[in-house]
């Protein structure tokens, strides 16, 4: 007998995730900045609480009811609208195979998070792509995509990987295009690093509409990428879909722990936020310098930039010279990006050498 387990047909087109690389193929690392990780580390709170977390024999309270409570107050949201998640990343899995199987299509931009190609085709609904403008969402591109078959529409403000970011009167214009049965998963992952008067109305949306999930994480501006701890935020009915599909316990002892204590240490977050302004600012102007070899940044709301390599030197070349001095940055050529190069926010010293490296390779290629 050959007989052997058969995945399901949809699972063979899928890519595993590839995360950001940590080091070169020589193990050479100065900085990684090839992931989106926080080079301020986290809260020194949320340190301390690794020791008072509950014990690693104990299963963990499967609810995350101190965690949600504190979103809730935090926030003003009632607990029982807010999931946690191992990430964020398994709240977008969640979202799509609560609302879309095979038959359906699920929506994103071109140059969107890579993840959402494989959160469509998991659940086995098939991944459609709408152009972006400007390596940006185009809501007039993703609504002109919406077909009788959109069940989910997934959308990153801020846009990794390329930093870009949508107005709330954009946001605004896109929920009320969509059909209300379908759901609009507002992935904010990196919502912390936009200044708060340019908020893009997304948790307001979530708090008063049926068809709207914000996610938000730990990972980024809270960093505690490791912790693996994202949440989300939508209609009563929408979190319960969520919820019956989750982990029974997703979220560790610890995880919670030292979410918690992160939470309540807002000036850490606020820190986090502005050296990340500050030093992308920089580095814009760096990169901004380099515009006659070239080079020129896509303006970021992120912890992140997109540099275009339009000049002598590719992006390839440009990973290669960084890569080759211990700067691991991403390439992304599988996203038709392989002319760019993301790069996250590191300190201002590991920028200003990443400025000086790409000048020195311009000036080579010419
Ligand atoms: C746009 C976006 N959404 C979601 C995530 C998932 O992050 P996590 O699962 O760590 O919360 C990331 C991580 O890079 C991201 O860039």
């Amino acid at each position: 007998m050959n007989d052997v387990p058969t995945p399901k047909p949809w699972i063979s087109g899928i890519h595993a995730y590839v995360p950001g690389k940590a080091a070169g193929d020589d193990g050479r690392v100065v900085a990684k900045l090839s992931a989106n990780e926080n080079p301020l580390g986290c809260s020194p709170l949320a340190m301390a609480a690794i020791a008072k977390a509950e014990h690693p024999s104990r299963y963990p309270d499967g609810d995350s009811t101190a965690l949600r409570a504190a979103l809730g107050t935090f926030y003003g949201i009632a607990p029982a609208q807010i999931i946690m998640g191992a990430g964020s990343g398994e709240l977008l899995y969640l979202a799509a195979s609560g609302y879309a199987g095979p038959g359906d299509e699920v929506l994103f931009s071109q140059y969107s998070f890579s993840l959402y190609d494989i959160v469509a085709r998991r659940c086995g609904a098939e991944p459609v792509e709408a152009p972006a403008k400007d390596y940006g969402s185009d809501v007039d591109a993703l609504l002109a995509a919406v077909t009788k078959r959109t069940r989910v529409l997934l959308l990153a403000n801020p846009n990794n990987p390329t930093g870009t970011y949508l107005p709330r009167s954009e946001v605004a214009r896109l929920h009320a295009g969509l059909p209300q049965d379908v759901l609009l998963v507002l992935d904010q992952a990196y919502a912390e690093y936009v200044a708060p008067e340019d908020d893009d109305g997304s948790l307001e949306l979530a708090a008063t509409q049926p068809n709207v999930l914000v996610t938000r994480t730990f990972s980024k501006a809270y960093g505690l990428a490791g912790e693996r701890v994202g949440w989300g935020t939508g209609s009563i009915a929408v979190i319960e879909v969520l919820s019956r599909l989750r982990g029974a316990f997703n979220v560790s002892n610890t995880a919670q722990a030292i979410a918690l204590a992160a939470l309540g240490d807002q000036a850490f977050v606020e820190q986090s936020r502005r050296h990340n302004a500050e030093v992308r600012a920089r580095f814009a102007q760096a990169i901004t310098a380099l515009g006659n070899h070239g080079l020129r940044m896509v303006p970021s709301e992120a912890n992140f930039v997109l540099v275009v390599f339009e000049g002598a030197l590719s992006g390839e070349a440009a990973y290669q010279a960084l890569t080759s001095a211990g700067y691991m940055t991403r390439w992304l050529p599988g996203q038709g990006l392989g002319h760019t190069l993301r790069i996250t926010i590191g300190t201002a010293e590991q920028m200003d050498a990443i400025a000086a490296i790409l000048r020195g390779a311009a000036e080579a290629a010419k």
